[in-house]
């Protein structure tokens, strides 16, 4: 094993230091619900309820998107490895942690020591995930670090060796302006030794993209009203959930998911803790996420701007998820 194992309780990794002040944050907020769509950053979609809600997701059948980004992975995890050579493995938004799990078994098949950091806005899921992995993978060394991708990246520790990844198509979460600083300032931190192993959605027949973000059972559109409990809690809000909808369409121009609360009734909003009044009418909308969907040449011209190219496209018999490795082209 590289290195000596990092605690998962360490203060100076769990702190949530963003570099996003919570002033600033309240103050990004404000600005994003005053735009002409408002909008609320999808980060706050994932509180612990949030989280639960996105872990039941992942089990509805018409979200293909994690099996079939497990099935890719199971398959091709000993070459993802292969040509990665890791001594560090880092993920970003890792959720629950269980994609990282079939490329830990695959280096562990391969006797590979690797150190293993794990990034993400919710601590509770962050922390639960930690636990389990140090138990199921004592030979690898685990660190948590709360925080969020866009900001934080900086708290990663030293490029060499590393292989980032980043599943579950969260990249798509990002808008276009968003994506481009994103892959900018991680190529900036990455050597010639370091991979970027990205889970993209891809491009395909729309109404298969709508029905995985409007269930049946609702449990989508749960998801998506929470987010107003989230403002609730963490601005003073008075927003009344049960007076909005859920809805999600696919906008082929921009080959993104749009996810939006509609509004049911005319009503005003209070956020206390940002000072900030919403009149909202009948049928108002509020954007909540952005899923972009790629192809490979979209992702390849996304990833060129930041000097990163696509090195191995894995993908699963019906085109519908891809993983990338991608690594820095060298001049
Ligand atoms: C779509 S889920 C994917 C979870 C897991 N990686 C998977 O593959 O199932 C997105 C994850 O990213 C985290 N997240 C969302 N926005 C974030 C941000 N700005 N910074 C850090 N983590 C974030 C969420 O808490 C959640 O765990």
């Amino acid at each position: 094993m590289d290195g000596s194992p990092l605690r998962k309780d360490a203060p100076e990794d769990l702190a949530p230091r963003s570099s996003t002040r919570p002033i600033d944050e309240g103050a990004a907020l404000r600005a994003s619900l005053l735009q002409e769509l408002p909008e609320i950053p999808a980060r706050y979609l994932y509180d612990d309820t949030g989280s639960e809600l996105f872990e039941r997701i992942t089990g509805l059948s018409v979200y293909y998107q994690t099996r079939t980004e497990i099935s890719i992975l199971e398959s091709r995890a000993a070459d993802i490895v292969a040509h990665a050579h890791p001594r560090q493995l880092v993920e970003l938004g890792s959720g629950a942690g269980r994609k990282i799990r079939i490329l830990l078994d695959s280096l562990r098949a391969d006797g590979r020591g690797v150190t293993c950091t794990m990034l993400d806005i919710n601590e509770l899921f962050l922390l639960q995930s930690i636990d389990r992995l140090s138990v199921d993978y004592p030979e690898f060394a685990f660190r948590g670090v709360v925080g969020n991708f866009m900001t934080d990246l900086g708290r990663l520790g030293p490029a060499g060796g590393r292989l980032v990844v980043f599943f579950a198509g969260t990249v798509g979460n990002l808008h276009p302006d968003e994506r481009r600083s994103f892959f900018g300032e991680l190529s900036q931190r990455m050597d010639d030794s370091d991979a970027l192993l990205l889970g993209v959605d891809l491009v395909k027949d729309p109404a298969r993209l709508e029905a995985a973000y409007d269930d049946p059972e609702g449990v989508t559109a749960a998801f998506n009203l929470n987010i107003l409990s989230v403002l609730n809690r963490r601005f003073a809000g008075d927003f009344d959930p049960s007076a909005f909808r859920h809805r999600a369409f696919y906008d082929p121009e921009n080959a993104w998911i749009e996810m939006r609360l509609v509004a049911k009734r005319k009503q005003d909003v209070r956020l206390g803790a940002i000072d900030l009044e919403l009149a909202l009418d009948a049928g108002a909308e509020i954007r909540t996420e952005l899923s972009c969907k790629f192809t490979r040449a979209s992702l390849e011209a996304s990833a060129a701007a930041a000097n990163l190219t696509i090195d191995r496209w894995y993908t699963d018999p019906d085109d519908l998820f891809a993983l990338a490795l991608l690594r820095r082209r060298r001049p």
